[in-house]
Parts: C-alpha cells; structure tokens; sequence
C-alpha cells in the first residue's frame, strides 16, 4: 500500500492547527514570549500552518530553490510547530515557550521517514540572523529553510485577518525591511520585497480559506510516497502528541495501538489489516487536538455544552483522516470507537449492522485502556474489575460480547 506524503502531512498540519486553536482561551490569549515586540498573545492560529507554508514557498520561489529543497521547506513549513502543541495545553504563559517548541519538535521528528533534516529545521526555527534567537545560532550558520520559516512565521503573526490587506502591507513590509540584518538576512528580505510587491502576494494571504486551491496550483508534484510502515512512524509521532495533550491519559493512544494489534494478530488478520488497525489505535482520538484541555481535563461532572465539545473529538478524528483518502477503512475503524451497538453512540449514532467487527473491537480496546488506566480520581482497575463492568455493557448492548471476548483471551494471554 501507498500514500501519498502529502495528503499525510496536510491532514496533520490540520490537526496542529486544531490543535492551537483549542488552545485559545475566551479573551485569546496564548504563548507569551517573544524577541522585537511580536505579538503572540492576540494572533488567531487557525491556518498558522498553511499560511506560513504558503509565505515559504513564495520566498523559496524568489530565491531560485531547487525542487528538493523546495520540497524539504514545504513539508517543514507545515509541521514547523508540530512541537508546540504540548505546550499550549499546558499554559498560556509556559516562560521557555519559544526554545522549548523548537527542541521538543526537533526531538519527536528526529525519525521522520523520508525527511532526515526535518529534525534539524524546526530546531532552529526561531533562530534570529545576529545570533539572540534560543540556540544562539548566527548568520548563514542557521540552514536557509529554518530562515525562511522564521520569516513566515513572523509575517502570519503580524498579518491581522480583521484588517483588509491594503491597509497592513506597508507597515508590515516596513516593519520586515527594519529588522535587517536583526531577525532576517539582507538576502531574504530581498527575496520577500521581491514576492510581496506583487498584489497577488496579499490577495492570497486575506483569502486564507482559498489556501488549499492557492497551494494545489502552487506546488509541483508532489511525487513521495510512504508504504504503512513509514506511516506507522508518523502515526506514532502524533499518537504520543495526544497522548502528551492530557495529563491524565499519558498512555492512552500507543495502550489501543497495542491492545488492538494484539486483538487483531489474535484473530488472525493478515500482517497489514493487524498494521492498519495499530495505526487506527494510535489516531483514533487525533480529533482531541481540537479540544480545549480546560474539557478534557475537567475533574467534575461535565456540562450538557462541555460533553457535546467532546464528543466533536471523533468528528474531527474523522475530517482529519479523511484527508489522507487512500485510508477509508482505517479512518472509519478509528472514529467509531464511540459508536455503540444499540445506535446511542457517537458522533454517527451508528446500528449495530454498521458497525463493523474492526471498529467493535477498537471500541472495546478504547474502554478497556481507559479503565485500566489511572484518573485523578480513581486508580487504574485490574484487567479483572474492567472485565466485570465491560460484561455488564456487553449485556446491555452497548458493546459487542464477541469482540469483547477476543480481547479478554488477547490480554489474559499476556497476563
Ligand atoms: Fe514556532
Ligand atoms: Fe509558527
Ligand atoms: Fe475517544
């Protein structure tokens, strides 16, 4: 099987901009800290990514980049703060924000399939050309694709989407031009003068819900494809990220890759459809990025308003999945766990003839590793205490007592 690297990473660098986006509190505060008076604390995320992707290439574009590189600055443009995304879960005002995204995104895609360099972008992406950005790196000792994010970075976060793009063009280009030789090298100033003088440069940024159109005619093909074991390593990336995103549930995604692989080598599913639902463990709660934390962490009862917020997890699970196309059957399998037999489930109210066997038995992994795992407010439950309640749900009709007992003999063959 082969997917195509790009449908993956734009499905992910929809989640982390989901992902940033929850972390908004109502006055829209967020991440505090920063060199020259950029502002982090009013900006709107949404499309931070496709934004600063879209400004990089124009700027990869004006500079003559080969298509390799251009290739390399795309991907790293995307994921650029694909290490953020813990840190604005757990404060609005984490002090070492700015080098700790960078080293922690560097750190998670070190192993990145394809994109060996990917590691060492984001970590100097918010490097500063005369040396004060976090890892002190100067000069032309910062890699061009980490300069060019940095640019586009700052220029999405001086853009102002309530403002129409006439009126912000010059204080922004002036403001870009100043920090010469400060933020930017002279060479890339050049190159972003050269882009932004062309009207077309600031249509496209005001019509940011264009963007994924604007980018289809922009970038050239797109020819990198991944077999289910690259993609097993991406996934594992953004499992441990939702994983990270609650501190209550540090283990939960990679726990129902495990158990649902361990299920489905069990039952006898081939090596791929055993592959294909490890993977559907380790994303089947990616739509919790879009979550706000101060829900899925709430030690309470939830409100109607707040239950309804987190049942759009799997919703969201499935628009994010979805995007990669060649994966219906991993996508459905992953956004059904909360589908239950007697069609009270969520977010489709599913029957049970709908149900497939896969997307039972992740629905049974999930409520097992949620019991088994530790809450605030209880401790984890033996494999015993959550095979009692599980048969009392089987009963019920919420879940399907076959595959519950595949996974009863799939754990106690471990135990
Ligand atoms: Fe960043
Ligand atoms: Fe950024
Ligand atoms: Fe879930």
């Amino acid at each position: 099987m082969k997917i195509n690297m790009d449908k993956i990473i734009r499905a992910l660098s929809l989640a982390l901009d989901l992902a940033q986006m929850s972390a908004l509190d109502k006055n829209n505060n967020i991440i505090i800290e920063e060199v020259s008076n950029i502002n982090y604390s009013k900006h709107i995320f949404m499309n931070h990514s496709k934004r600063a992707c879209y400004i990089s290439l124009e700027l990869a574009y004006s500079l003559q980049l080969d298509y390799s590189t251009i290739k390399e600055l795309y991907i790293s443009s995307l994921l650029h703060d694909i290490g953020a995304s813990n840190f604005f879960s757990q404060s609005h005002s984490y002090p070492n924000f700015i080098k700790d995204h960078c080293t922690i995104g560097s750190q998670i895609t070190c192993d990145f399939p394809q994109f060996n360099n990917l590691s060492t972008f984001i970590l100097y992406h918010h490097e500063n050309y005369d040396g004060t950005g976090p890892m002190n790196l100067k000069g032309n000792d910062i890699p061009l694709i980490s300069q060019i994010i940095r640019l586009s970075d700052i220029l999405d976060l001086l853009y102002d989407d309530s403002k129409p793009c006439y009126m912000q063009k010059e204080s922004i280009s002036n403001w870009i031009k100043k920090h010469t030789n400060i933020i930017f090298s002279p060479t890339l100033v050049q190159a972003f003068l050269k882009c932004s003088s062309k009207d077309y440069f600031w249509f496209n940024l005001e019509n940011i819900s264009l963007m994924d159109i604007i980018l289809k005619d922009f970038l050239p093909k797109f020819d990198i494809y991944l077999n289910l074991d690259e993609f097993e390593k991406i996934a594992h990336i953004f499992g441990n990220i939702i994983d990270n995103k609650n501190k209550f549930t540090a283990r939960h995604s990679i726990g129902i890759s495990e158990l649902a692989y361990n299920v489905s080598r069990h039952i006898g599913y081939d090596n791929e459809k055993c592959l294909k639902m490890k993977i559907a463990g380790l994303l089947h709660d990616i739509g919790k990025l879009a979550i706000p934390n101060s829900i899925l962490e709430k030690n309470g009862p939830l409100s109607k308003e707040q239950f309804s917020i987190i049942k759009s997890h799997v919703y969201y699970t499935k628009i994010i999945l979805d995007k990669i196309e060649v994966i219906p059957d991993i996508s459905d399998w992953a956004c059904n766990h909360h589908e239950k037999l007697n069609g009270k489930g969520y977010p489709r109210a599913l029957s049970s003839n709908e149900i497939s066997e896969e997307s039972r038995i992740m629905g049974v992994c999930d409520i097992y590793q949620a019991l088994t795992e530790e809450r605030p407010y209880r401790k984890g439950l033996s494999y015993k205490e959550a095979f009692l309640i599980m048969d009392d749900m089987a009963k019920n009709n919420f879940i399907c007592s076959r595959a519950l007992s595949y996974l009863k003999e799939a754990v106690t063959s471990n135990n």
